[in-house]
């Protein structure tokens, strides 16, 4: 993917039985074969489907990624995906650290360390999500709790051919609700003081077609990460025209 571009990442979450995803897949790999966009595109389906996925998209530009993956490269871990699994079914990128996996799955920053760490092992590139709650915006508390998360969860080496880092404010995340424009850039100005040059900082919590256009045009903002909106490939597409 070619550096500079802005990255739109949609995150499907535990949505999509093999009619619907295959469908959104084809919606979304027809428009980029049809219409050469502006930013780099990724779809995370559910672990289900990323194989089908990867075959319905190869060829149209449209990378693939999962949405969790365990620190091991194998062995006795019922019910989990390595890295190396994702990579082998035509993965480039693996989601690490989002909040809903923190919040439900008890993931620490030492825990998505370990996952940083496991997708560089297997040859993807990370896209590590940082966010603060409601709670420690209202205490002010946002930039310390950002800072904090990347210096856990980043592992030492980090470049910008291997990681990209999500800024989603939990609070916003499938609430419609989004924090000012000033707001975004300032906590995107203090993730860029603390990784590495050139390494993508994409946006994301409640990211739209009607947003996306004011949100993308902010200085240091590489790109979205898109959950909701994500499903719609015409709302994707949407989003990936305001790229640019
Ligand atoms: P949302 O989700 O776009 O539905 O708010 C974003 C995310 O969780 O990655």
């Amino acid at each position: 993917m070619a550096a500079g571009r802005q990255l739109i990442a949609g995150n499907w979450k535990m949505n999509g039985l093999k009619a619907d995803g295959l469908g959104l897949a084809r919606d979304i790999a027809a428009r980029a074969r049809a219409g050469t966009p502006a930013c780099d595109l990724l779809v995370c389906p559910p672990a289900t489907l990323i194989a089908a996925v990867g075959e319905v998209i190869a060829g149209s530009g449209v990378a693939l990624g999962g949405q969790n993956c365990h620190a091991a490269e194998k062995g006795a871990h019922t019910g989990d995906v390595s890295a190396e699994m994702l990579k082998d079914a035509g993965c480039g990128y693996v989601i690490v650290g989002h909040s809903e996996r923190r919040q439900n799955c008890g993931e620490t920053d030492a825990v998505v360390n370990g996952k940083v760490a496991a997708a560089w092992r297997a040859g993807l590139v990370a896209i590590l999500c940082v966010g603060e709650t409601r709670a420690e915006r209202e205490a002010g508390r946002a930039k310390d709790v950002v800072s904090g998360q990347l210096r856990g969860s980043l592992p030492e080496g980090a470049d910008s051919a291997r990681v990209v880092i999500a800024y989603e404010p939990v609070w916003a995340i499938g609430t419609g609700l989004t924090p000012t424009l000033a707001d975004i850039e300032e906590i995107h100005r203090a993730i860029r003081a603390a990784i590495p040059s050139g390494a993508r900082i994409l946006y994301g919590g409640s990211v739209n077609p009607k947003n996306a256009a004011e949100i993308l045009g902010l200085d240091g903002v590489d790109g979205a990460l898109v959950g909701g909106a994500s499903l719609k490939a015409e709302d994707f597409w949407a989003i990936a025209q305001a790229c640019g």
